[in-house]
């Protein structure tokens, strides 16, 4: 079966306020309209049709997929215009299924029953009931509980708004009825618009039948219109990425404020605590404990490993057992090697750190590549740049450099180097050899502390 998917994505979104068009503001950090594009894009053999009009260039340069047609809707004059606009690039053998871009939480098995459907000819409409059916469409069924029609809110009479099975607007046709059908619709009601619910009569009428199915849940046909409702989707999918989590074997001490921008791995029996966001892709090991506050972009993680709080790592790579925090930054292409410890205040860029090495303290290491079982006391700068060019230092195995030391790269210090306190390194310390940079301490006899004037 071919499926040509068709996403409504003209509309303003007026209510958002926003210079940005709506379809493109993000659900954990995507926009809508992309969650909606990845979940058609796993349908098979489904090809896109997204209808744009508001904000059509922005919407546009979201994505550029070679699966991916775009038709434009100047004026939006209903649903069914707005499907029509599509028509010219559908393949007549496939099933059409229209999508919402403002719909962002749709799943992928819902379609599929959805497009189910349509495997006897029949059209697939995805229903609910709600408590509250105010503003929907009203599902109406003749005595044998067959779906013969839909009435808008506008058009309905008092006894069809009592109704509560509501149209979710999804809905699944063979394209050839699409064809057919989509023409013939007016705009003789309440809103001076051409529904694309009125197939749904069509459908029944010329007895091709109707079949209504469920959603898996409200959420996934939840629509957005304001920044609250925006919001609401975000915590509720917020709250099923947690879940997801929970069920793998992993601890999150709060799920109401968890936050996954992008994709997780995790092993077993890890713990995050409150207030942690992570971005892109994230890879966590077995038994690692995240501490509160932590933001966590493009790295990975490995078994045992302690990330105390407020830290935030960017592009990094944490071997097993290492200790990382409170207040730590590492940034791209930092690497540790196990058992490696950067503590608070530390600031790491395209570094290696080799195992069992500690940064504990105060530090910027940048451009560096320090050995095993080495001490960076507190306070280390390594002066990697000197205002037009970056250059890099290296270290051995047991090098320890003391405390409040300026090391100007490019600069080699051999294993077993060792650098006094205080220190600016300039040159390459030998191994094994003790490096002292700077001035030499006097002490004054008989000095005499200043006295106030009387
Ligand atoms: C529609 C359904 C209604 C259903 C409800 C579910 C129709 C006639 N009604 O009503 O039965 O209960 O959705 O939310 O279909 N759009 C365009 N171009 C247009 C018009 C709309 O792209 O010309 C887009 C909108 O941007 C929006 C979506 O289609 O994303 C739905 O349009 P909207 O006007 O909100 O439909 P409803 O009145 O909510
Ligand atoms: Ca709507």
């Amino acid at each position: 079966m071919n499926v040509d998917v068709i996403i409504l994505a003209a509309g303003q979104g007026t209510r958002m306020r926003s210079a940005l068009p709506k379809v493109l503001h993000p659900i954990a950090g995507k926009a809508m309209l992309a969650h909606v594009i990845d979940a058609a894009r796993q349908l098979p053999n489904s090809k896109l049709n997204i209808v744009i009009g508001h904000g059509a260039d922005q919407v546009k340069a979201l994505d550029n997929g070679d699966d991916i047609q775009f038709a434009m809707q100047s004026e939006q004059l209903g649903t069914g215009h707005a499907v029509q606009q599509a028509l010219p690039s559908l393949r007549e053998d496939s099933v059409s299924i229209i999508l919402y871009g403002d719909v962002p939480l749709i799943s992928v098995a819902t379609l599929e029953t959805l497009l189910d459907c349509t495997k006897d000819g029949q059209l697939g409409l995805l229903t609910a009931i709600f408590d509250d059916p105010t503003g929907y469409g009203r599902i109406i069924r003749n005595e044998s509980g067959e779906v013969i029609a839909n009435v808008e809110q506008k058009d309905a009479s008092d006894e069809q708004l009592k109704v509560q099975e509501i149209n979710t607007g999804f809905m699944a046709v063979p394209t050839k009825h699409l064809i057919e059908w989509l023409p013939k619709l007016s705009n003789s009601n309440a809103q001076n618009e051409y529904y694309l619910t009125d197939l749904i009569e069509m459908a029944a009428s010329s007895g091709v039948g109707v079949k209504a199915v469920h959603p898996g849940s409200r959420a996934e046909v939840e629509g957005v219109n304001s920044r609250q409702q925006l919001i609401a989707l975000e915590r509720l999918f917020q709250r099923q990425q947690a879940d997801h989590l929970l069920v793998d074997g992993v601890s999150i001490l709060d799920p109401q404020r968890f936050d996954l921008r992008g994709s997780m791995t995790c092993g077993t029996d890890s713990s995050i605590d409150v207030n942690c966001v992570f971005e892109g892709n994230v890879e966590i090991g077995s038994n690692v404990v995240i501490g509160p506050n932590c933001v966590i972009s493009d790295t990975t993680i490995g078994d045992g490993v302690e990330i105390k709080a407020n830290s935030v790592l960017e592009n990094a790579s944490v071997e097993d057992n290492c200790v990382v925090g409170p207040f730590a930054r590492l940034r791209p292409g930092s690497v540790m090697r196990p058992g490696s410890k950067v503590g608070n205040f530390v600031e790491m860029k395209k570094s290696e750190l080799g195992s069992g090495s500690k940064i504990n303290h105060l530090s910027y290491v940048g451009d560096t590549t320090i050995g095993s079982n080495s001490n960076i006391g507190a306070g280390t700068i390594t002066c990697n740049y000197d205002g037009v060019n970056k250059f890099k230092t290296t270290m051995g195995d047991d090098v320890f450099v003391g405390s409040n030391s300026t090391l100007v790269a490019p600069l080699d210090i051999e294993s077993g180097g060792f650098v006094g306190a205080g220190s600016t390194i300039t040159r390459t310390i030998k191994s094994d050899q003790l490096a002292v940079g700077r001035g030499k301490q006097r002490n004054i006899d008989g000095w005499k502390r200043p006295t106030k004037d009387k």
